[in-house]
């Protein structure tokens, strides 16, 4: 039995994985983000320990004979996060997330350091780690100097877990410290920030054992023995591990918090000013490409707790076939945006309403926006040379038929979202953790979901949304 555990920005979900990779049971457990100021995102360590604590006993008390035989954990968790503990271990702030862009101006200043965009091959966007560090050595000093170890938010579950401080490669990869090409630190990054290699915990592969996990927490979830805790995964990467998104050629669309447009490279190939990511993946010499938007279901959160209605309900009133583009446009840099503007200040907009305009155009207009921001990821990764033409669809916005029919179309390719089942970042967790305790092969381990809908783009449309995206473009030059 093997146990994958994903610290997602809305809560904790931890499956429980035959070694034949079937999941006989989840677990979720709900978190909060706390946005003190605009613009700031954070979450509190002790609330994501309490909630995965939380998870793991309701599979003991459903599954007691199968929590019994668990011997490899894997960790997948949201990315880019700067948790700060002292020479004991202790937490000494709450961590800033992935969304929480307060350390724009540090970014800037780290950014126009040549070594940071050769060596990391990409730009210090506000929401990686480096930054962020920088912005509490700057406003919170005293915590600053105490701060003996800064983990990304997985690494500290498995610092609870193990008692060990590690990393892996597809995670550190987001922290603007480390020699993307290498797979190593560079102590010449981390020297930018005040910091020294003492300060990063070590580094393994994804699909390796990083600790095992200490006997007393393991028995209280009546699990027998001490399991292997595998490097694990950032969220993305892990999220590709459990679609089978592992050679060149394969990507996924994931519609979460963020929306992701995530490509598989078999070798290291950056080209910043594209602001595509290129990170290490989380198996040995590979990486990937990435472009992300920072609001995508989010967009789609906020949209209907303005409305007072549920999203699905807002997105049923489109009906079941694609509609021609509203004459509404959204943007949706409800957080500033990444991929491909790098712009913590941008906000977003609705434009071109009218006394015709009803909440159900406005709906629409917010699924084209995103759609519409996906688009322009998709041409930046063109750009560094991941052409995509097929998509597995990923995350929770991926339920919509409507949505996916809209992303073919505007993106013209192909996506296809599997048969209902568990295929993302938890099921990629679990999957490292069989890896890092079997030694299994990837190839063998990381296949392909079955596929149960393939949305093909609608070229009746096609040219009608094109014209839109040519309006949407506009827009942001104009905004900003
Ligand atoms: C990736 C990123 C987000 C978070 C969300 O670079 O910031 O996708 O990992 O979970």
């Amino acid at each position: 039995m093997y146990i994958g555990i994903d610290l997602g920005t809305s809560g904790i979900k931890t499956v429980l994985m035959t070694d034949t990779q079937s999941i006989i049971a989840s677990a979720h457990a709900d978190l909060t983000v706390q946005r003190l100021h605009q613009g700031w995102s954070e979450q509190h360590p002790s609330d994501w320990v309490a909630a995965v604590d939380k998870t793991l006993r309701k599979l003991a008390a459903s599954h007691p004979s199968d929590m019994a035989r668990v011997q490899g954990i894997g960790l997948s968790g949201h990315m880019h996060g700067a948790t700060l503990l002292d020479a004991d271990g202790m937490v000494l702030r709450p961590c800033m997330m992935w969304n929480d862009t307060r350390a724009h101006q540090e970014a800037s200043e780290l950014d126009a350091i040549p070594a940071f965009r050769a060596l990391t091959g990409n730009i210090v966007f506000p929401g990686f780690t480096a930054p962020k560090v920088l912005w509490v050595a700057r406003n919170e000093p005293d915590t600053f100097a105490r701060c003996a170890k800064i983990l990304l938010p997985k690494d500290y579950l498995r610092y609870w877990l193990t008692g060990v401080y590690a990393s892996e490669m597809s995670d550190a990869a987001g922290t603007s410290w480390l020699d993307v090409a290498q797979r190593d630190w560079s102590d010449t990054l981390l020297s930018e920030t005040g910091l020294t290699r003492d300060h990063m915990p070590n580094l393994v592969e994804g699909s390796a054992v990083s600790g095992t996990v200490l006997p007393d927490l393991a028995a209280s979830w009546g699990i027998q023995g001490t399991p292997v805790v595998a490097g694990g995964a950032g969220d993305n990467a892990a999220t590709a591990i459990g679609a089978g998104i592992v050679q060149s050629g394969q990507g996924f669309v994931s519609l979460g918090t963020s929306g992701v447009l995530f490509a598989a490279t078999d070798a290291y190939r950056a080209k910043p000013e594209t602001a595509v990511h290129a990170f290490c993946h989380a198996l040995p010499d590979r990486w990937h490409h990435m472009g992300v938007i920072l609001s995508a279901a989010d967009a789609l959160n906020w949209h209907a707790r303005i409305m007072g209605r549920s999203a699905p309900d807002l997105v049923a009133d489109l009906g079941g076939n694609l509609l021609a583009p509203t004459s509404v446009r959204f943007l949706p840099y409800l957080s500033g945006e990444r991929t491909p503007h790098n712009d913590a200040h941008v906000r977003g907009s609705f434009h071109g309403l009218s006394h015709d305009t009803t909440a159900t155009h406005m709906t629409q207009a917010v699924l084209e926006g995103v759609a519409f921001a996906l688009c322009d990821t998709q041409a930046a990764l063109a750009d560094i040379g991941s052409q995509i033409t097929t998509l597995i669809a990923m995350g929770g916005g991926s339920n919509s038929d409507y949505w996916l029919s809209l992303i073919a179309t505007v993106l013209g390719c192909d996506v296809l979202r599997p048969t209902d089942g568990d295929f993302g970042a938890s099921f990629g967790a679990a999957r490292l953790g069989l890896m890092a305790h079997t030694g299994a092969n990837a190839t063998e381990i990381c296949t392909m979901p079955s596929i149960g809908k393939r949305f093909t783009p609608n070229d009746t449309l096609r040219p009608a949304f094109q014209d839109a995206y040519a309006d949407y473009k506009s827009l942001y030059q104009s905004h900003k």
